[in-house]
């Protein structure tokens, strides 16, 4: 069993938790991902490691509330134990000095391109974090972005806080800047990460983006997980999760990302009706 050491609401429905797992801790690295398991019979579901602290021996995620199991991860508190903890998956983020990088976060990734920034900031690479949300009360980590950042921009859909707009146009201005872009790193919803792509592709920026397709193994037997990748199928948990934004298949990508929405739904609802409206926390 693995405790919860911490947890907090860092905004509506966006959780934090930092566990006990030490072995996972000493060996993380940013890009990387747990499967986890709140019970016995539970669903397995991947999630993208926020931070880790080797010396305490824990490791740090960040999780937004779509479906049962994350409600029911959502209703533990410090002190509470989660059945598994699988990781450190997946490969780590290519860090090395690339020049300047721009790390594009959407949602709640701002949570795991936080690290990745961070691991680029030390390669000795200028890091220009562009950070987006729908609304001012959906932000967090901006602080910690922008201390691992030489310069931040932020966004929201409603201009409630920072540039009103999508990440997108502030990305395009980069790319159409001065400066020479040598890198640019997406996290967020599919959609999101498909169209950065797509605004970096006619400049030629590599733009790497980190998927998250359905999971159940996450060792690579499985298949759930499969990508197409410049027509060539990968599986995310073992080949990446990260890709070259310009080579996914997005169309196929999010198709595959509906396949059980039905049941999801169907499981949510049968959830929800035993445990009352309020299942948030
Ligand atoms: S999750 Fe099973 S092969 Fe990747």
């Amino acid at each position: 069993m693995y405790r919860i050491l911490h947890s907090q609401e860092l905004a509506p429905n966006v959780h934090l938790f930092r566990i006990s797992a030490a072995k996972v801790a000493a060996k993380a690295q940013a890009g990387q991902f747990v499967i986890v398991r709140v019970s016995e019979k539970g669903e397995r579901i991947p999630l993208t490691i926020a931070d880790w602290d080797e010396k305490e021996g824990s490791i740090t995620i960040v999780f937004m509330t779509v479906g049962t199991t994350t409600h029911r991860l959502a209703r533990l508190k410090a002190g509470d134990s989660i059945t598994s903890f699988v990781g450190p998956l997946g490969l780590p983020s290519e860090n090395k000095k690339f020049g300047t990088v721009i790390c594009v976060s959407g949602g709640y990734a701002v949570a795991p391109i936080m690290p990745i920034a961070r691991a680029m900031k030390k390669a000795g690479n200028r890091v220009i974090s562009i950070v987006g949300a729908r609304t001012k009360e959906l932000l967090f980590w901006t602080d910690k972005v922008a201390a691992v950042s030489d310069q931040l921009i932020v966004t929201t859909d409603d201009g409630s806080y920072g540039r009103k707009g999508l990440v997108t146009e502030p990305l395009k201005e980069l790319l159409e800047g001065a400066e020479k872009i040598d890198r640019v790193i997406a996290i967020g919803p599919s959609i999101m990460m498909k169209f950065c792509a797509k605004t970096t592709e006619p400049f030629g920026v590599k733009t790497v983006v980190s998927l998250n397709p359905i999971m159940v193994d996450g060792t690579g037997m499985c298949g759930c997980c499969r990508v197409p990748i410049g027509g060539v199928t990968k599986f995310a948990c073992v080949d990446g999760p990260e890709f070259d934004g310009h080579q996914v298949d997005w169309a196929l990508l999010m198709a595959r990302q509906k396949t059980y929405l039905d049941e999801e739904k169907h499981s949510f609802e049968h959830w929800r009706h035993q445990h009352g409206a309020g299942c948030g926390s």
